[in-house]
Parts: C-alpha cells; sequence; structure tokens
C-alpha cells in the first residue's frame, strides 16, 4: 500500500512510526512532516490546508490510504474533499468533526443523548452571557465555540473574571471567529483522563487511557499549551470507570452521532473528568491527541493501518485491540517561552544515543533539516518517550533521556507523572 499521512507534529511522527511498521505498507508519504518524519516517510511540502492540491498528490501519487492527524482540516472538511474525489481517507466527515469544532455543538448533543457532562448555557450576545454571570456560582468555565488551540477554555474564580473572559472572547474575537457563540459551564473537579478510541460510524473501540499535562509550569501553572507531556496507562482509570464509560459514554457517543445523521468515523478522543459523582465528558476531539498518541501508539500490539482499514470498511466489532502491559512517558522538550513568543533555527544534539534502544521513541514535533543539521521550528520541538515496566520506570528513563538531548532555550516540565509516581 502507498500511504500518505497529514500533518507535521508530534503526534503524525507517532502515526507514522507506527504505520511504517506495518508489512501492508510499501511507501509512506507525510505533507508536511518534519524532520524527523524524514526518517520514515518521504516528506512532502504541502499545506495541512492545501485540500485540493492534497487530493491532486493522493491521486497522481496512487495512494490508497491518507490519514489526517490534526484537527483544522477535519473541521475544514478535508474528508469530504478527498472522498469526493474517490480517494479513501481515515478521518471524520465535516459534519461529524463538529463534535470538536463546536462546543456548544458538542455540549447540545450531550445533553439531548443523557451523556454525563457539566451543566452549561449557551450565548450569543456578551450582555446576555454577562447578566447571566451576576448571579452564578464561582468558579465557573467560559469556553469559547470554535477552535481556538487548546485556549479558548478559561477557568473564572469570580464575576470580574468571567466578565473578562466574555469580553475576550466576544467583543475582542481574540480566538476569531471562533468566539461569536460561547458557553458557560459549571466547574467540576477531578482528574482528568484521555481515552483515544477507533471509530467506524457504528462500533467504537477504546484504547488505552493517558493523562496530559496541559499548563506550561510545574503543579500545572503557567497558560495552557498543546499538552506538555502524558503518560499511559492513567491509574485512575480503573476497571468500573472503564464499564462505566463504555456503557454510558462511548457508545452513547457513537449512537448520538448516527442518530443525529454525522456517523463518526475516524479517532474519537474523549477527554473525561473523573469527579466524585461519576465519570463526565469534558471535551470531545476528532483526533488522535497530542502529546497522547506518543505514548499510547508505542503500546499498541495492532497493525495500526489494519484497524484503520477496518474502521474505513465499517468492520471494527472484527477487530480486538492489544496494548502491552508496560507504561509510557512522554517528556515535551519545548523552546523557552512557549506557548507565547519564543525563539527557533536551534541545532539539536544528542539524537543519535537513542538510535539502537527499542525503550525510547523520540519523536520530532517541530524540527527542520538544514545543511544535514537538524533544527528547532516552533513552540513544541521534541516529545521524548519512555517505556518501563511501569510508570514509575518509564518516568525515570523518560528524564534520563531527556538529559541526553541539547539545543539552546531548551524547556521542559519537570514533573510530568509526578503525581502518580511520587
Ligand atoms: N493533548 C490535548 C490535545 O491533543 O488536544
Amino acid at each position: 500500500m502507498r500511504v500518505l499521512i497529514i500533518g507535521g507534529g508530534g503526534r503524525e511522527h507517532a502515526i507514522a512510526w507506527k504505520v511504517s511498521q506495518s508489512p501492508k505498507v510499501k511507501k509512506l508519504y507525510c505533507a508536511p512532516g518534519n524532520a524527523g518524519i524524514s526518517e520514515c516517510a518521504e516528506c512532502v511540502d504541502i499545506s495541512v490546508m492545501a485540500h485540493e492540491e492534497l487530493a491532486e498528490f493522493a491521486l497522481s501519487n496512487k495512494i490508497d490510504l491518507t490519514i489526517v492527524g490534526p484537527d483544522d482540516p477535519l473541521a475544514a472538511g478535508i474528508v469530504d474533499v478527498f472522498e469526493k474525489r474517490g480517494l479513501r481517507i481515515f478521518g471524520p466527515r465535516k459534519e461529524a468533526a463538529i463534535i470538536e469544532s463546536s462546543k456548544v455543538f458538542s455540549k447540545n448533543l450531550m445533553k439531548k443523548y443523557n451523556i454525563p457532562t457539566a451543566a452549561y448555557e449557551v450565548f450569543d450576545s456578551a450582555d446576555d452571557a454577562i447578566e447571566y454571570l451576576r448571579t452564578a456560582d464561582y468558579p465557573i468555565v467560559v469556553k469559547a465555540d470554535g477552535l481556538a488551540l487548546g485556549k479558548g477554555v478559561l477557568i473564572c474564580s469570580n464575576y470580574n473574571e468571567a466578565v473578562k473572559a466574555v469580553k475576550a472572547i466576544m467583543i475582542e474575537k481574540q480566538f476569531g471567529k471562533s468566539g461569536s457563540r460561547l458557553v458557560i459551564e459549571e466547574y467540576i473537579s477531578g482528574p482528568e483522563v484521555s481515552v483515544l478510541a477507533f471509530c467506524d460510524g457504528t462500533h467504537i473501540l477504546p484504547m488505552t487511557s493517558a493523562q496530559d499535562h496541559k499548563r506550561a509550569k510545574d503543579n500545572d501553572q503557567g497558560l495552557n499549551t498543546g499538552g506538555m507531556g502524558t503518560f499511559s496507562p492513567s491509574p485512575f482509570y480503573t476497571e468500573e470507570i472503564d464499564d462505566f464509560c463504555k456503557k454510558h459514554i462511548y457508545q452513547s457517543t457513537m449512537d448520538a452521532m448516527k442518530a443525529e445523521g454525522r456517523d463518526f468515523v475516524g479517532i474519537l478522543f474523549v477527554g473525561l473528568i473523573l469527579t466524585k459523582d461519576g465519570p463526565k465528558v469534558l471535551e470531545y476531539n476528532a483526533r488522535f491527541g497530542d502529546p497522547e498518541a506518543q505514548v499510547v501508539l508505542p503500546r499498541l500490539n495492532n497493525d495500526l493501518v489494519e484497524v484503520i482499514e477496518a474502521c474505513i470498511d465499517g468492520r471494527l466489532n472484527q477487530i480486538e485491540l492489544s496494548f502491552d502491559d508496560n507504561a509510557a512517558v512522554c517528556v515535551i522538550l519545548a523552546s523557552d517561552g512557549y506557548p507565547e513568543h519564543y525563539e527557533k533555527g536551534f541545532e539539536i544534539q544528542g539524537l543519535d544515543s537513542f538510535s539502537d534502544s527499542s525503550n525510547y521513541y523520540i519523536f520530532h514535533a517541530a524540527t527542520k533539516k538544514k545543511n544535514g543539521h537538524i533544527l528547532t521550528n516552533g513552540g513544541r520541538v521534541l516529545g521524548v518517550t519512555a517505556i518501563g515496566s511501569n510508570l514509575v520506570d518509564a518516568r525515570a528513563k523518560a528524564y534520563e533521556a531527556t538529559e541526553k538531548i541539547h539545543f539552546k532555550n531548551k524547556y521542559m516540565r519537570r514533573d510530568i507523572g509526578k503525581s502518580i509516581c511520587g
């Protein structure tokens, strides 16, 4: 098979690495890819949003399967463009990707189909939202409706902060069009767990659990980021919780999407919060998580291409997933200053220290090659994933590995997995 992966971050490197393990795959491309991905795929310099150009590339290069990594092309309808041209592609159509691209849609879906989630109200006027905030309980959560690079969710501890959040979203339009509507949601607390699931429109197969660290600084301080590190599995995600989610969340979401005429084929990322009243859905995403993919895919025993083909063909019920009985920890090496201002273009050294080991995966998130050197090329630069017999072992190995990689302005959180491992 000839396979094309769309995207160029750590998630896409993890997908590309896993796809390249499949005996079915004879040629692998990635658009646009990055320096690390170029080790296992041929990188093609086409933007993830240039859908017609990507489809042309797929047709002229006889691509049998395209796999989409990021949310933006899915929300904009890349799957519809490819399917119209008769191309085989993995990801939800635009009508189903709305489960991530509109928080108003996903909250209304959960309410209509009794899927556990926090209580909420929707507003399309700042005045009405501010009026509502006068009598609300605090803390409270204000969310922009659309995609906002993970920054459109604001936890507000009092009225003034909440009014500021509403104004930032709806009046100052800090998140662009994403802020024409917003959701104001009850604040709920508990450990957060990410569960990614394969979906074929009818059936859903959840993968092993993972846990992200979204804030930029240790002890969950600082700004929200795309994710500064992950571990898998999450010890909070017990069998009992898994049973509950299978009964009340996963299949119910698939059935709800089908009932709405929006069959979901692709990866459904269920962001759970384990409250004292039971698991609730914090958010849905319509793709692999990043860096969740960097700890989940190395533990997956199945051939990823086989599972993806089963999703597209609607026969996921014939697949049994298997994960290694070990643990993985991923620490993101970022450019100091991320997610705000940072410099890039610095040479990365030490990457060759890991070439022989099967216990380490250095996934490139933002790197490029120049004159034979590998340079930093963005905020999140690398994901250093280590496999261990348990989380303590994997964590120790991951942090040891981070010390072997050097670049100017290297920054990482020092507490990935610390709450679990001590
Ligand atoms: N790590 C969170 C996300 O992928 O959205």
